[in-house]
């Protein structure tokens, strides 16, 4: 049988990069998922790709009603066992060149909304029997990472929240973990120049940008049953960046 057969998970930020990637080998694998993001037009042709086994809505991660929207439309696919806290921006600036305003973009999209998501879907999890959330940092959440305050602080900042929330919703059947990718290949670094990207690759041991599938791979492990005994487990998939 399918690993996900019967499951139901939610993916903001699924209209496209990780996220979809996420999506497409979840449907694969058997499940039905939500994708929930602003970009209406990519999300859609995503949802209509993928078939009856997926929907989209419009959702902003930072709008307690689009969660409560999200949510029930995953319980009227048939409850709620997996999410995935993957909607992020990244505007790289450095400390000196960084307003109050950018920061606190950055607080709301990437850590408020992430905050928000979990507080959302724990009663649907519990009325499916325990779930899964998964919430994507990066290796900005686990050393410095150059030229980008705002973003660092709120990928550090969900590697402690996924941990308090472990222990929160342990007694729940609810298990919370992150995953902290290195450099993938998506339309968040193409801001890059050239020699930023030069540098950045020249920290990687393995010497290669990584694929949004090898990300969404170490996700599904953490959505699934194979990792039963993980939670507030911090998972690194990034060529050994962090080494
Ligand atoms: N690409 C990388 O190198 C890299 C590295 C480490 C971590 N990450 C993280 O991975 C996650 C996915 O990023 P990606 O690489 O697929 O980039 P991406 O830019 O393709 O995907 C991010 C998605 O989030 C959506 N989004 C942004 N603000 C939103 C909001 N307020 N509400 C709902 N959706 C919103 C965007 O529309 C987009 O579809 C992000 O959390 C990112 O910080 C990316």
């Amino acid at each position: 049988m399918a690993r996900f057969s019967g499951k139901v998970v939610l993916i903001t930020g699924g209209a496209r990069g990780q996220g979809a990637a996420e999506a497409r080998l979840l449907v694969a694998e058997g499940a039905r998922v939500v994708l929930g993001d602003l970009l209406e037009e990519q999300g859609r042709a995503l949802a209509e790709e993928l078939g009856p086994a997926a929907r989209f809505l419009r959702q902003d991660v930072t709008q307690e009603a689009d969660w409560a929207a999200a949510v029930a439309m995953a319980e009227a696919m048939g409850g709620l066992h997996g999410m995935v806290n993957n909607a992020g921006i990244y505007v790289p600036k450095r400390l000196m060149e960084t307003d109050a305003a950018l920061f606190e973009r950055h607080m709301r999209v990437n850590q408020l909304g992430c905050f928000l998501g979990m507080q959302a879907v724990v009663p649907a999890m519990e009325r499916s029997g325990g779930g899964s959330i998964v919430n994507i940092s990066s290796t900005a959440g686990l050393r410095g990472s150059p030229g980008a305050i705002a973003y660092s602080g709120t990928k550090w900042a969900l590697r402690g929240m996924t941990k308090a929330a472990a222990l929160d919703l342990a007694p729940r059947g609810i298990r919370v973990n992150s995953v902290h990718p290195g450099p993938i290949e998506t339309e968040m670094v193409q801001v890059w120049s050239n020699a930023q990207r030069v540098e950045r690759l020249a920290r990687i041991p393995m010497g290669r940008i990584g694929q949004a599938e090898e990300v969404a791979r170490a996700v599904l492990f953490l959505l699934s049953d194979d990792s039963s005994y993980m939670t507030g487990a911090e998972l690194a998939v990034d060529g050994g960046a962090t080494l």
